[in-house]
């Protein structure tokens, strides 16, 4: 009995998660040895323009064409994702994080997924912020 219920909390508590957004709590979960991984295709023209290419075929449909986020699920040119080192997300991409609705790409061939990197930090920090930005400071 006690098992069961204590099932149900875990499922309850999964859905609330869901519904709330994202917070960038898997960065405490990455061990100090993957952090510190370097993209070996980082700033390379090349691996952005293939990078580009996986995200729309894995990517876009939940964090949007220009990857600035979709619904619940997050923009990936935050501050968060920017400031994230390579190898952060580089885990973030091997294990995912289901139970928030982030599927785990260990299966995409790990060159693939350094692309990915590259083209996401290629992107820079959300547009819409910048030029609300630059309006605020815009002299009547
Ligand atoms: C089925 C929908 C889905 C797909 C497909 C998906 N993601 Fe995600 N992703 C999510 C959700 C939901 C989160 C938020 C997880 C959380 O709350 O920590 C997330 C989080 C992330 C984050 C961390 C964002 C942050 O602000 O903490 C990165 C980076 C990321 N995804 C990259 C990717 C990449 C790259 C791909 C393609 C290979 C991809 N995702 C495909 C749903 C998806």
């Amino acid at each position: 009995m006690r098992a069961f219920s204590f099932v149900g909390l875990v499922v309850l508590s999964g859905a609330a998660v869901l519904c709330v957004a994202a917070d960038g709590s898997w960065l405490k979960r990455v061990p100090e040895a993957d952090r510190k991984r370097m993209n070996p295709m980082a700033a390379q023209p090349d691996a952005i323009a293939a990078g580009g290419r996986v995200f729309e075929d894995h990517c876009a449909k939940c964090h949007g064409e220009d990857a600035s986020g979709r619904g619940k699920r997050p923009s990936l040119r935050s501050e968060r994702v920017q400031h994230a080192t390579d190898g952060e997300i580089f885990w973030l991409l091997r294990n995912g994080n289901l139970p928030k609705g982030m599927p785990t790409w260990a299966a995409l061939p790990e060159p693939m997924r350094w692309q990915i990197i590259a083209y996401i930090k290629s992107l820079g920090p959300n547009a819409p912020a910048a030029s609300s930005a630059a309006a605020d400071t815009k002299p009547n």
